[in-house]
């Protein structure tokens, strides 16, 4: 038997939860058009397909950075010696004026203060890791992103202290739920370094409103704690301009001077959820503390991003004219998306939380649950999964407070398979619950014809009575 360390071996990862347990089911068999028409569809995976056909047609208009030349001179050879743990000064460059242009062009960032990570996951964790001692605490608002108990804190010993927040008031972050974490963590004898939220939110769908930064700003300066914004969906805002960067707060002239808390701030970001790259592995820390910047910089040693990677996306990102039409198209589709997915879903009779951003909507099947607990959210998620055969994800992974909500991917298919994802619904709907449909009706037909059957068999004779 292996013996591995105590911290390798541990379980609160969440890797074991039902949110990654799905993604196994659906591997085992999975929907295809024409090879597997019955299989399982994915819809619990937070990708974005739907502009690929605008990143391959500029590939194609432009050649040289994915074939290692710059000016038609090969570049091989520096790219395939390049290690620099600072990253390619023409990426970051075009990173940060990416970032920008997410953000309205209304806040604009220094590349010195970026630090490249192998993906936002490698951003969370080297954060976590500058700013938290084990066994110190983050406060987290939920339903948040099942990923952050791994990347928060299986390596880094940290903790998550849950910022409850509930579907009444659309899931607000409120002063009294603040203090309500922050008073929970201090009863468990914790420390709080931080709160870490996701705007706009996985698994939600919504964008933080100004009331709600102020809010967090004012709490975070008054308890002198960090905040974290994870802004990895910054670039599936659909609704013009529903997104405000924590960035582009803090240059309110209520802050603006206050040099202890704008360094207390720090964001991250990603391509892998805009731009649809999570294979690529690009994320980024940017942060005002010189000090975070140094650390994560060497630090972000374990998680590099690839020279060749860096080289192909500063010739996309910095292709300003492209980058603006692509950031219009991918919310444009975005928003006819998440439309289409939220009228199917309607005509099934179920409604999902009103949103303005993401790739996922979050959906509300408290009606379909045998009782108001969470053994009856997996007992329906597994109904979900091995017969209607949709990989959904429930709120519980996300550490819902309440049961009975499901995170819903819309992004990651083609047109066709999110109608028959929502067609499936519908039928397993009518047949659970509405008498009258079609499909009710087909199934009350051949349950009769059934039952005359089995009487015909135990009849003696040939003589049927009268149906009644
Ligand atoms: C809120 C949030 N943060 C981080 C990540 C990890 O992203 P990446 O692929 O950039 O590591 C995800 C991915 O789903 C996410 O939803």
């Amino acid at each position: 038997m292996t013996m591995i360390s105590s911290l390798a071996g541990t379980n609160n990862h969440g890797q074991d939860s039902s949110y990654f347990l799905g993604w196994e089911e659906y591997e085992k068999n999975p929907y295809h058009e024409i090879d597997n028409p019955d299989g399982m569809i994915q819809m619990g995976l937070a990708e974005n397909q739907l502009c690929f056909d605008l990143l391959e047609s500029w590939l194609a208009n432009n050649p040289e950075p994915a074939s290692f030349t710059k000016n038609g001179k090969s570049c091989f050879r520096d790219l395939a010696l390049f290690q620099d743990y600072h990253g390619l000064p023409e990426f970051k460059k075009a990173f940060v004026n990416y970032m920008s242009m997410l953000r309205g062009n209304k806040v604009t960032f220094d590349p010195s203060k970026l630090v490249l990570t192998a993906g936002a996951t490698s951003a969370n964790e080297t954060l976590i890791f500058c700013l938290a001692n084990p066994g110190e605490a983050l406060l987290l608002p939920t339903p948040y992103y099942p990923g952050f108990d791994r990347d928060l804190k299986w390596r880094t010993g940290a903790e998550i202290v849950p910022i409850k927040c509930s579907s009444y008031n659309g899931y607000k972050i409120t002063k009294s739920n603040l203090e309500e974490a922050y008073n929970s963590a201090q009863r468990q004898g914790l420390k709080v370094k931080g709160v870490l939220v996701t705007n706009p939110s996985n698994p939600l769908g919504t964008t933080l409103t100004k009331e709600e930064i102020t809010l967090l700003l004012t709490f975070v300066s008054t308890k002198s704690i960090h905040l974290i914004s994870d802004e990895i969906y910054a670039g599936t805002v659909f609704t013009g301009s529903g997104f405000m960067s924590v960035m582009e707060a803090l240059m309110d002239k209520k802050w603006a001077n206050n040099k202890e808390l704008i360094e207390r701030v720090h964001i991250v970001s990603s391509l892998s959820k805009d731009l649809g790259l999570p294979g690529f592995r690009v994320g980024a820390i940017y942060s005002n503390d010189p000090l975070v910047v140094s650390a994560a910089t060497k630090m972000s040693s374990f998680g590099l991003i690839s020279a060749q990677t860096q080289y192909l996306l500063a010739g996309l990102l910095s292709d300003v004219k492209f980058m603006n039409y692509y950031i219009g198209q991918n919310q444009s589709r975005l928003k006819s998306r998440h439309s289409k997915l939220v009228s199917g879903l309607k005509k099934a009779g179920i409604n999902c939380l009103d949103s303005n951003s993401g790739l996922f909507c979050w959906v509300d099947l408290k009606h379909l649950l045998n009782a108001p607990t969470f053994e009856a959210e997996i007992e329906l998620w597994k109904e979900i999964v091995y017969n209607v055969k949709l990989n959904i994800s429930p709120g519980s992974s996300c550490h819902s407070a309440e049961p009975g909500w499901f995170r819903v991917c819309f992004a990651n298919m083609s047109d066709d398979t999110l109608d028959l994802a929502m067609q499936r619904i519908k039928d397993y709907i009518d047949v659970k619950f509405n008498k009258n449909s079609h499909h009710a009706k087909r199934n009350a037909r051949r349950m009769r014809s059934l039952s005359k059957w089995v009487f015909r068999l135990s009849f003696d004779g040939d003589k049927v009575p009268e149906e009644r």
